[in-house]
């Protein structure tokens, strides 16, 4: 999912602990585990993980299935593009909120069984998800900031502070518009290497990130 994600580690970056004792630091993300280091990621990287990334998912289909919901030129459909923009919105600010814990937060370092290239590569196409996560709701933000409709936030209109420049709105549009289909094709490959870590692997990846009660 919307691995969408990118945890934290259990121990925190400050290197001195409660009791004001120094602990070793970190290892550096990317790197392989180190006997003793945290398996699994935290309750709130988890939380963070599945709702962002379930709620992304439920967005994305909703903006791909727009013209079939309210075609063009129907009376529903500024209703129904008001209602996508205001959900693109709302998970703007959550995915704010996600990169911030995440630049705040390191994840577990890798299992020692992953080579170097299987962790560069996770790590690349975590920060293409998290790009995709960005560019996808300003993108949609900003055109609509160029278009004579602007915003309604659940019918509360937003200033707009562009003017109705179609050539802008289509620049930025077409932006939005890649960057889903790219984003989606991301996900797909992010679910495919998470359930490759589940069933053949067998290392570990995937269960750090799954919920569980006991954490
Ligand atoms: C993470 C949040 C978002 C996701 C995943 C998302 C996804 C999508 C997708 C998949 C489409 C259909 C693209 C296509 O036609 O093939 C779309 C269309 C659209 N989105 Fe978003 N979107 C998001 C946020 C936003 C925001 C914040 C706005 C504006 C404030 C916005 C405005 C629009 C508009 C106006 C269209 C219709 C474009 C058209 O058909 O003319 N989106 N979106």
């Amino acid at each position: 999912m919307p691995h969408i994600t990118a945890p934290q580690r259990n121990t925190p970056i400050d290197p001195i602990d409660a009791s004001g004792a120094a602990r070793p630091a970190p290892p550096a993300p990317g790197k392989p585990q180190a006997p003793g280091e945290p398996l699994s990621y935290t309750r709130t990287a988890v939380v963070l993980h599945w709702a962002i990334g379930l709620a992304l998912l439920a967005q994305i289909v909703f903006g791909f299935l727009l013209d079939d919901i309210a075609p063009r030129g129907t009376p529903a459909r500024a209703g129904v593009i008001n209602l996508h923009k205001s959900f693109g919105l709302v998970l703007l600010a959550l995915i704010v909120v996600r990169l911030l814990w995440r630049w705040r937060h390191r994840p577990p370092a890798w299992p020692a069984a992953m080579s170097a290239w299987q962790r560069r590569a996770a790590m690349l196409g975590h920060r293409a998800l998290y790009a995709c996560m960005l560019v996808l709701p300003l993108s949609g933000y900003v055109a609509s900031n160029f278009s004579k409709h602007g915003i309604r936030f659940f019918g509360i209109k937003l200033p707009a502070w562009g003017p109705d420049i179609p050539a802008v709105y289509d620049l930025f549009n077409g932006v939005h518009v890649v960057t889903a289909l790219c984003f989606t094709a991301l996900i797909v490959g992010h679910v495919v290497f998470a359930l490759k870590h589940a069933w053949v692997d067998h290392d570990g990846v995937f269960a750090r990130i799954w919920p569980r009660l006991a954490r």
